[in-house]
């Protein structure tokens, strides 16, 4: 069964609960989902392979380690997933960038995919999946099976909520794919929406509300 991490650095709870606030606005919430994502990227690649390669110092020659491979991909689930883009990319600029285009039915809560466009070489490369919020699992566990038709080298999740209910569907569904989050919330309510959560992802990061 994969790993499930909460992570639980000063800082990213910091952060989170600025997000949870409702009196973040828009500017600063982006904001801070990107400096969120930024730091559980950090983190979450903490096991990628190293190869050790000679770098000639102004002093003498060195044995250094360099990442190995194609490494990376980044596939946000749109639309709130891109708040997360910008922070992976700053720590991993040379990672290609996917796009999987879903949203959550409001009535049946089952996601509807409308979108998808991945990297032509993503079979060599370990996929981060970014999307804020994991509630019913539903939109998760599509991207996911998107993803798997291409063959990557791996599959990781990061979320900043996820919800109890979305983590067992997900693990269940993909019992391979680590699932990384910041927060692990209560549970779900009528509405499909995260409790105590921190609302609609996607309009605190668009102000689309
Ligand atoms: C949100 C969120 C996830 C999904 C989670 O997107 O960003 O993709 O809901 O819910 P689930 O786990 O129950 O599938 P939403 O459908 O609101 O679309 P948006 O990002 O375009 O606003
Ligand atoms: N999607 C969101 O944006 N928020 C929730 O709480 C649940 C799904």
């Amino acid at each position: 069964m994969a790993k499930v991490i909460v992570m639980d650095h000063p800082l990213i709870q910091h952060k989170l609960s600025i997000l949870r606030d409702e009196n973040t606005g828009t500017n600063q919430f982006r904001g801070i989902v990107s400096e969120i994502a930024m730091l559980m990227i950090y983190d979450a690649t903490r096991d990628l392979p190293l190869e050790t390669v000679l770098v000639k110092t102004p002093i003498a020659v060195a044995e250094c380690k360099k990442i190995s491979g194609k490494t990376l991909a980044f596939v946000p689930i749109l639309r709130a997933g891109l708040g997360m883009v910008d922070g992976a990319i700053n720590l991993v600029p040379a990672a290609k960038i996917g796009h999987i285009g879903l949203y959550r039915d409001e009535e049946t809560l089952q996601p509807v995919e409308y979108f998808c466009k991945l990297p032509k070489d993503i079979e060599h490369r370990d996929v981060f999946v970014l999307d804020p919020m994991l509630a019913t699992g539903g939109s998760a566990i599509d991207a996911i099976t998107q993803i798997k038709k291409r063959n990557p080298l791996s599959i990781k999740f990061l979320c900043i909520i996820a919800a109890p209910e979305g983590l067992k569907a997900l693990q269940a569904a993909h019992p391979d794919v680590d699932i990384i989050c910041a927060g692990l919330d209560s549970h779900l309510n009528e509405n499909g929406y995260i409790v105590p959560g921190l609302g609609d992802a996607g309009d605190r990061i668009f102000g689309t509300k």
